[in-house]
Order: structure tokens, then sequence, then C-alpha cells
């Protein structure tokens, strides 16, 4: 028997274009994908503080956080990431609906999982931005020193040394975060923002 079948959807009073009117921009998900250690979480949060500035409505949901909470008790196999980004998917969807630019950072690395999101959004409300960086760079600069435990066996089903990363066909765009400055990379962004007259 299906659980949800006497669970009825309600429509909101207020709608997601009020809202938009009201913030006086539109609202998306900017979904960055990349390896660890790419720059996912400090380029969303550089474009968050520049967003914040310019009076946006903005918010940053990041992996190693969100992995603290809502989705505390998943692992890494292909199985949880799966439902780590189809959560993650929904949780953006609903930010959106409130009017919000929502910029996610998890290294969601199979394509299927990251479609499937997409799929939730009317076209042009989910914009795929591809956080590239030879995971040599990566390796390089292990921040939180993942890839040396990585590459010892301490950590199983480690992205790029002993799991895959699958590149997006055809992100709405691609950020070389070892040829670009951070301010470059959001003036990116931002414009790409103004471009689709999200800004
Ligand atoms: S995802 O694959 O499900 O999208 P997510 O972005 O939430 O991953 O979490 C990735 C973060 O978890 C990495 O930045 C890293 O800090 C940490 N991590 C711990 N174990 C792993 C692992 N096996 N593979 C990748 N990241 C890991």
């Amino acid at each position: 028997m299906d659980d949800n079948q006497h669970i009825i959807w309600h429509n909101s009073t207020i709608s997601k274009i009020d809202r938009q009117q009201r913030n006086n921009h539109k609202s998306c998900v900017i979904w960055f994908t990349g390896l660890s250690g790419s720059g996912k979480s400090s380029l969303a949060n550089a474009l968050d503080k520049e967003l914040f500035q310019r009076n946006v409505q903005s918010y940053v949901l990041d992996g190693d956080n969100i992995r603290h909470g809502l989705n505390a008790g998943l692992g890494f196999s292909k199985e949880d990431r799966k439902e780590n980004i189809r959560r993650i998917g929904e949780v953006s969807k609903l930010f959106v609906d409130s009017g919000q630019i929502v910029t996610t950072a998890f290294i969601s690395p199979y394509r299927e999982d990251r479609e499937q999101v997409r799929s939730l959004f009317p076209k042009g409300e989910f914009i795929e931005v591809y956080v590239k960086c030879p995971i040599n760079v990566c390796e390089n600069r292990d921040p939180k020193g993942l890839y040396k435990r990585a590459r010892s066996g301490e950590i199983a089903e480690f992205t790029g040394i002993s799991s895959p990363y699958e590149e997006p066909s055809n992100p709405e765009l691609v950020i070389e975060t070892d040829r670009l400055l951070i301010t470059e990379s959001v003036y990116k962004i931002v414009n790409y923002l103004k471009q689709q007259g999200i800004l």
C-alpha cells in the first residue's frame, strides 16, 4: 500500500513569484559539483558574501555541515550518496520556492543523481557549476588531510581515489579553480546570473 495515499498537496497562499517580486530577484539553485578540495565551499561562501552585499536573499548548503545534521547517518556508498543528494535536492527546491538563491556545495559525483535533482526544477532554475580542478592539485591542497588518509587506505570509497567522480556533460558553467582567483570566479557566476535575468 502506498503510505502517501492520504496525503494531499496543499498549495501555499503566497506564491514563489510573489516572493521573488518582493525580493527583487528570481530564485534558483546554484549547484556546485566537484572533487573534495576543488574549492566548492570556499567559492560558495565567497559567492554568498557577494550576494548578501547586493541585498540578495541567499543561503549555502554545504556537504560537511549537512552531514552533521539532516544527513547524519549517511555514509559514502553509492546508495548513501544518492540519498544525500536526493534530500539536498528536495531541500533546495524548498529554498527556491521560498524565493531565495541557494548555493549547494556537495561532491555529488554521480551524473544520474545530479540529473534527478535537475528534473525537480523548471528550466533555468537549476544551474550546474562544475568546480573543475585536477586531482593532483586537490590532493596537494588536501585541506582536511583526507587524501593522505585515503591513499593509506584509512578512508575507503574516497572520491577520485577509490570511488568515481563523473564529470558533468553539459554544465551551465565551468569554473577552473586552479586558474582563476576566487574573486574572478565569483564575478563569472554573478555575471551569468545577470545574463539570465536572475539578478
Ligand atoms: S557526496 O559524494 O555525497 O556529494 P558530500 O559533498 O556530502 O559527498 O561530502 C563530501 C565531504 O565528506 C568531503 O569534502 C570530505 O570532507 C568528506 N568525506 C569523508 N569521507 C569521504 C569519502 N569517502 N569520499 C568523499 N568525501 C569524503
